[in-house]
């Protein structure tokens, strides 16, 4: 796992833009796309670069994580608005490139399992852009989730409606979900968790440097080939081996190299 501090939260969004940009310039990529509040600067500055820099996703393929159970895709609310609505309807991607699982599918559990043969058939995810909950969630892998499972149909955790229950005025936050399993997401070849803000450091420093525990889901993180965690200085105020990861990123610096172009030189393929 590889630890990006950076000097305050503006700055996170370009960090982790700097990876997806990289890999997306090489040629035909397959993105995984989470959505929520902390990705926003991300994919804020990746439709700067696309619109001033000509970084075209004309040949990505994105796969949204996760969507809520019972929402059309086309309902305002849906992470599939949302993610059109914040990144995919700003770039050149293709829509029929934009792939999601269908909330209102009559069944569910044959839709997730639909989904997650897709993003195998595709390949695979060569980058998963993440957020965290405050309870340790990645994409809406709740506590105690499975951390081999598959896209599946998922309860979501009083604390999470509750977090997004803003984006629901009439109260009607959904109860159920599709989301990318743990071992799903696992299998991205890259791995980029952005957090930011006081209320992501308890879950970030379980996630870094507490046991793999399906108690924190993110924590799963630490038994994936290539994961990168870029946090603003509040989301890693609780982390005990700052220095460490100051000491890694300042020498990184020193060799001249931003700490993630050494991959970015060579093609993302699976480590042994
Ligand atoms: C949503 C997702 C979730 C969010 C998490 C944090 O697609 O993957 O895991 O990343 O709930 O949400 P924000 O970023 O809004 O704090």
């Amino acid at each position: 796992m590889q630890i990006i501090l950076c000097e305050s939260a503006e700055h996170v969004g370009g960090r982790a833009a700097d990876v997806i940009d990289a890999r997306v310039r090489q040629g035909p990529a397959v993105l995984g796309l989470a959505t929520g509040g902390s990705p926003k600067s991300t994919y804020q500055e990746l439709i700067r670069r696309h619109r001033e820099e000509q970084l075209s996703f004309s040949q990505v393929t994105a796969f949204t994580l996760d969507e809520y159970a019972g929402l059309p895709p086309e309902h305002e609310q849906s992470y599939y608005s949302t993610i059109r609505r914040e990144f995919a309807d700003h770039v050149d991607l293709p829509l029929e490139q934009l792939i999601t699982p269908h909330g209102d599918a009559p069944d569910l559990v044959a839709e997730a399992e639909r989904y997650d043969a897709a993003i195998t058939a595709a390949g695979g995810v060569d980058i998963q852009i993440l957020g965290i909950g405050a309870n340790g969630h990645i994409g809406f892998n709740e506590p105690t989730s499975s951390l081999v499972s598959r896209t599946r149909v998922k309860t979501l955790a009083g604390a999470t409606r509750a977090d997004n229950a803003r984006f629901f005025p009439e109260g009607d936050v959904p109860r159920l979900c599709l989301t990318q399993g743990l071992g799903t997401i696992r299998e991205a070849k890259l791995a980029v968790l952005v957090a930011m803000g006081e209320n992501k450091a308890e879950a970030v420093q379980a996630m870094v440097e507490g046991p793999v525990s399906a108690h924190c889901p993110a924590s799963v993180l630490q038994m994936h080939r290539r994961a990168v965690v870029i946090l603003d200085p509040a989301a890693a105020s609780r982390l005990s081996l700052l220095d460490y990861y100051r000491d890694a990123q300042e020498f990184n610096d020193q060799l001249g190299q931003t700490p993630t172009r050494p991959w970015l030189q060579q093609p993302l393929v699976q480590q042994g």
